[in-house]
């Protein structure tokens, strides 16, 4: 294989397959870093399902980052009931504050800016930058993870395997369209290299993944025993 032919592939695949979202911008049409900032905190430990509506809520109720810096902190934390880990609601309207006060309400477009944000860590940072800003960056989550280990057949487990897993993953991050790759390695974590019976009869990496080609893709990513 080119180096160029894996990303080709999984665009070329979620371009035919890209799940609709409510944070997702349409084909072509620029991503509002308020919205992906907004997803990225409510996605952390919570389904896509159920961020939905409340993604919806808080859209309809704040349309951009003054207007939830403006609104009272109470408010803030009822509108997040039900998502849990209110302290990802307090540092969002600590973040929306700082964004606003000190960045003129507009998100930094760096990766140190962005970590200097409440509550704004590795993970979302490097979704920022790659969705909001599409800069090549590495956005890891567990179905990256997964996905990686399964592609270059890592039998390491996990949590020791976190840094070859990266490293495999940043490989891979190409020049164009680094916001929709991103986007779809979320959507084939999502929908076929699932954790139990992965989906590889419709994965575009099917032919690549050395995991398949060794029989061992359900069995991956191995975990230290707990
Ligand atoms: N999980 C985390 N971020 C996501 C996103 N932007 N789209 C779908 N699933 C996600």
């Amino acid at each position: 294989d080119q180096p160029g032919d894996l990303p080709r592939l999984l665009l070329n695949w979620y371009d035919r397959h890209r799940r609709v979202l409510p944070w997702r911008a349409a084909p072509g049409e620029k991503a509002d870093p308020y919205r992906v900032w907004l997803s990225e905190i409510m996605l952390q430990q919570t389904t896509v399902a159920t961020v939905g509506p409340y993604f919806q809520a808080f859209l309809a109720r704040w349309p951009g980052i003054a207007d939830l810096a403006a609104a009272e902190l109470d408010d803030v934390l009822r509108a997040w009931a039900g998502l849990g880990y209110y302290a990802r609601a307090r540092n969002l309207h600590k973040c929306a504050v700082t964004v606003a006060d000190r960045h003129g309400g507009h998100f930094p477009d760096s990766e140190e800016g962005l970590l200097s944000l409440p509550g704004i860590g590795t993970y979302t940072a490097a979704a920022i930058l790659a969705i909001a800003f599409d800069k090549p960056a590495t956005a890891m989550d567990g179905n990256v993870e997964r996905v990686m280990a399964r592609l270059h057949a890592v039998r390491d487990p996990l949590p020791g395997s976190k840094p070859v897993l990266k490293a495999h993953a940043a490989a891979l991050v190409p020049e164009t369209r680094p916001g929709d790759y991103t986007q779809a390695l979320f959507d084939l974590g999502a929908s076929i290299c699932v954790p139990r019976k992965p989906r590889c009869i419709l994965c575009p990496w099917a032919d690549p993944c050395r995991a398949r080609r060794q029989g061992i893709a359900e069995e991956l990513p191995a975990k230290t025993a707990k």
